[in-house]
Order: C-alpha cells, then sequence, then structure tokens
C-alpha cells in the first residue's frame, strides 16, 4: 500500500485529498491538524498547550508532533498511509527520516499542493465562517499562518526536491481534478511496482 507525505500551504486541499484518497485505496490518513484539534476538544493537558499555538497561527513544538506520529506510523504498516500536515518543519522532517528507517519503512511520495496565496484566504475565511474553526475566523490569524508555512515549512519542498522524490500539483483547481492527478502519481508508481518497495 503507498506511503504519502502531503505538502502545501493552509488551504492548500491537503485535508480534503488526504480524505479522498484514504478512501479510494481503504488506507489510513495520519492528519496531525485533527489530531491536535481532538486533544483540544477532548481538554487534555496536549490539547490545553497545543491550542495556545494553533490559535495563534504558530505552529506546536516538534517534540510533540514527533511523538505523536511515531505512535501512529506503528499501528498498522502494511496498510500504507497518508501524512496530512507532518513534516512542518526541517526538524520534523529530519526526525521522519529517522523514524522509518528505525521501522524499517519509507515513504512513496511526496506529493505537494500549489495554490495562490489570494485563493488560500478565501478558502479559509469562507471554512472559518461555514464550520467555525477558531484559527480560520480571523484573517490575521491566516495571515500569519501563511507566514509561518514560508519560513518553516516551505523549505521542505527543497529537502524532498534534493531528494528527487517531490511532485508537485496544481490544487487550484476542482477536488475532483486533484484527486485524479494525485491518484495518477500515485497510480503510476503502483504500476511501476515500486509502492511499499521500501527504496532509500
Ligand atoms: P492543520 O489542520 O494541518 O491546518 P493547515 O495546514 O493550516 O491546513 P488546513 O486544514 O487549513 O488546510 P488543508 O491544506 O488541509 O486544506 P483543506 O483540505 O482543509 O493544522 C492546524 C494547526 O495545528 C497548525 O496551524 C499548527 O498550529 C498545528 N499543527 C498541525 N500539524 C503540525 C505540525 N506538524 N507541527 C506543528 N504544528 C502543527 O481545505 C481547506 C478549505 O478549502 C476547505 O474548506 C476545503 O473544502 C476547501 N478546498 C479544498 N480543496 C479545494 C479545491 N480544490 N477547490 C475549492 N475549495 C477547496
Amino acid at each position: 500500500m503507498p506511503r504519502l507525505i502531503f505538502l502545501g500551504p493552509p488551504g492548500a486541499g491537503k485535508g480534503t485529498q488526504a480524505e479522498r484518497l484514504a478512501a479510494a485505496y481503504h488506507m489510513p490518513k495520519i492528519s496531525t491538524g485533527d489530531l491536535l484539534r481532538a486533544e483540544v476538544k477532548a481538554q487534555t493537558p496536549l490539547g490545553s498547550q497545543a491550542k495556545v499555538y494553533m490559535d495563534a497561527g504558530e505552529l506546536v513544538p516538534d517534540a510533540v508532533l514527533v511523538g505523536m506520529v511515531k505512535g501512529q506510523l506503528q499501528k498498522s504498516p502494511e496498510q500504507g498511509w497518508i501524512l496530512d500536515g507532518f513534516p512542518r518543519t526541517l526538524p520534523q522532517a529530519e526526525a521522519l527520516e529517522e523514524l522509518l528507517k528505525d521501522l524499517g519503512q519509507d515513504y512513496d511520495h511526496v506529493l505537494n499542493l500549489d495554490v495562490p496565496d489570494q485563493v488560500l484566504v478565501a478558502r479559509l475565511l469562507a471554512r472559518g465562517q461555514e464550520q467555525g474553526r477558531s484559527d480560520d475566523a480571523d484573517e490575521a490569524v491566516i495571515l500569519k499562518r501563511l507566514e509561518v508555512y514560508r519560513q518553516q515549512t516551505a523549505p521542505l519542498i527543497d529537502f524532498y526536491e534534493a531528494k528527487g522524490r517531490l511532485q508537485r500539483v496544481n490544487g487550484n483547481q476542482s477536488m475532483e481534478l486533484v484527486q485524479e492527478h494525485l491518484q495518477a502519481l500515485v497510480q503510476g508508481c503502483s504500476e511501476a511496482g515500486k509502492l511499499g518497495s521500501g527504496r532509500r
């Protein structure tokens, strides 16, 4: 089963597409934003700490996320996985390389969704109005998330490109077309007999 990493700015469609591919391939998605929001909702100590960062549009400390993802990757490795929202910093990406090496796993694709900033802001403001997600409610927080993305997450594009592992997808088209493009990439990998081969 494929092991996929989704990259892209806030609002690029990582969660939407992770959900669709997880359903299409009957595989789990590991969404760090969802995991953190569940902690916040359950009012755990971790959730209370994370909420402060999330509401400010900042990233939650790396150590918290690495521990969280490690537990998820260990669950059922044979089913493949989709990482949505992790890694998000260079230290997280480096920790993931080590984690996967220790677990005898590897990723098949790093899929980067490209969407212009003005489209991202419009999508997130609309979701804030419809669903009341607290970090979408205020344009200033959305702009802060985009700034944090540019400073801390965008460097991952070069990180994975240098490894020859990055694939870019235009995320500024309908959800159906984005999904089609992503599945074509994953399917291409499958047909080439590369899925789950543990390339390193
Ligand atoms: P997270 O939940 O990961 O938020 P995000 O990256 O800001 O991602 P979004 O959910 O906003 O965007 P998305 O790309 O998933 O787009 P989506 O599909 O939802 O993280 C939240 C917070 O948690 C972070 O700010 C941070 O504090 C913390 N956190 C999480 N992971 C962390 C980590 N690894 N390290 C440290 N901190 C971490 O779509 C957005 C909207 O657009 C939706 O309404 C959707 O319907 C719409 N849409 C999607 N695709 C399309 C399309 N093609 N056309 C039109 N509309 C579309």
